[in-house]
């Protein structure tokens, strides 16, 4: 018999799309998804062990649903005066960010990014039936306060996305342009904060605007800093009003005690992933003078990872790359392709791959 459901009936907005996701290919050197190269250290990973190990016995019961314990690390690790009525923790900041746009966007609503940007930004809000703008970042991939303004004075959304440093040029925002549109917005504005602990110095997170207005969120992860790409956690700081707001939509227990724990017990050893970031940055300043030496045009990097090119054609450079076993990430930006920042040996065979095709 015929399965009635071989085309099932999903939404138009989503027929005919494939799932988000970089290629997961077994190569020697893989720098395509901004992960944090080095695994946890020894003395945190068996910390984390520990905790789970007294955790288990208790996993018949559900999590503490709000996940306050966390929160209240979390606000401690950023500082600035902030308590856990600030904070909301979940799987991941793209979690996060379905929940902000479940509150916030949803149908008949609008939000708007400035691409090229995270792309999740975009397919979130398609998810969530929120509509699209589109506006664009300068030839540096750059986007100015008068610019920003004026573009959320055309399109009115209800939420606006920042990402800084942003996803995948490395561009961090100067703190003028949240400012201007943050005052010029009468939606939420979103700080997409994912690589904030690979700015360089000087880079001044959006953290510190949260006094001034209620309707800012900074968006942050574990992912890249605390090497937790596998454990799942992002968080967000906001006014206590908008936290609150987000519980409307949040799944009951969504956040697992092993999660809370694991999480709780990385941000007690902060300063010994935040080591890491260190080595990681070092590596990341390298990859951008070595390709300007090579030639190569290279975009600012505030991130753990580098946009470079120019190329005729970006595809055939990632498969020449590919086919020296190193895995980078072709973006779909014309010309241009993105490198994560590696170990100082993953570094060294991007870098010689690249030399081979200056
Ligand atoms: C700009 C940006 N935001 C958010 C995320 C999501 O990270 P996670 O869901 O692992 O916290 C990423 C991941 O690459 C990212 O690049």
């Amino acid at each position: 018999m015929e399965n009635p459901f071989e085309e099932p009936p999903i939404r138009d907005a989503l027929r005919g799309r494939t799932p988000y996701g970089a290629p997961q290919l077994d190569v020697p050197v893989r720098l395509n998804t901004n992960e944090n190269p080095y695994p946890l250290p020894a003395a945190v990973a068996e910390a984390i062990e520990k905790t789970l190990h007294g955790l288990l016995r208790d996993v018949n019961r559900y999590p503490d649903r709000d996940a306050l314990a966390l929160r209240e690390d979390l606000a401690a690790y950023l500082g600035h005066g902030l308590t856990s009525a600030n904070m909301w923790a979940a799987n991941g900041s793209n979690e996060i960010i379905q929940q902000l746009l479940q509150v916030f966007g949803g149908p008949g609503r609008t939000a708007m990014g400035f691409a090229p940007s995270y792309s999740m930004h975009t397919l979130i809000a398609t998810a969530t039936a929120t509509g699209w703008y589109e506006s664009y970042r300068n030839a540096s991939f750059e986007v100015t306060a008068e610019h920003a303004k004026a573009q959320v004075r055309v399109y009115e959304p209800d939420v606006v996305f920042l990402a800084s440093p942003n996803n995948p040029t490395g561009t961090a925002l100067s703190l003028d342009v949240v400012e201007a549109v943050a005052s010029e917005c009468a939606g939420v504005v979103i700080v997409d904060e994912a690589y904030a602990e690979f700015a360089r110095s000087g880079t001044e997170s959006a953290v510190t605007l949260l006094p001034r207005f209620p309707r800012l969120v900074v968006t942050r992860t574990m992912s890249k800093a605390f090497a937790f790409a596998g454990v799942r956690v992002g968080y967000m700081a906001a006014h206590p009003r908008v936290v609150e707001a987000v519980q409307l939509v949040r799944l009951p227990y969504h956040l697992s005690s092993l999660t809370q724990a694991a999480a709780r017990v990385a941000l007690a050893h902060a300063s010994t992933l935040l080591t890491q970031v260190e080595a990681i940055k070092e590596q990341r300043d390298r990859i951008v003078s070595r390709l300007r030496e090579l030639g190569f045009k290279v975009a600012e990097s505030d991130a753990n990872f580098v946009l470079f090119g120019q190329f005729d054609d970006q595809t055939t450079v990632w498969q020449k790359l590919l086919d020296r076993g190193v895995l980078v990430r072709d973006v779909g930006i014309a010309g241009w392709l993105r490198v994560s920042a590696g170990t100082p040996d993953e570094t060294d065979a991007f870098l010689s791959a690249m030399g081979e095709l200056a």
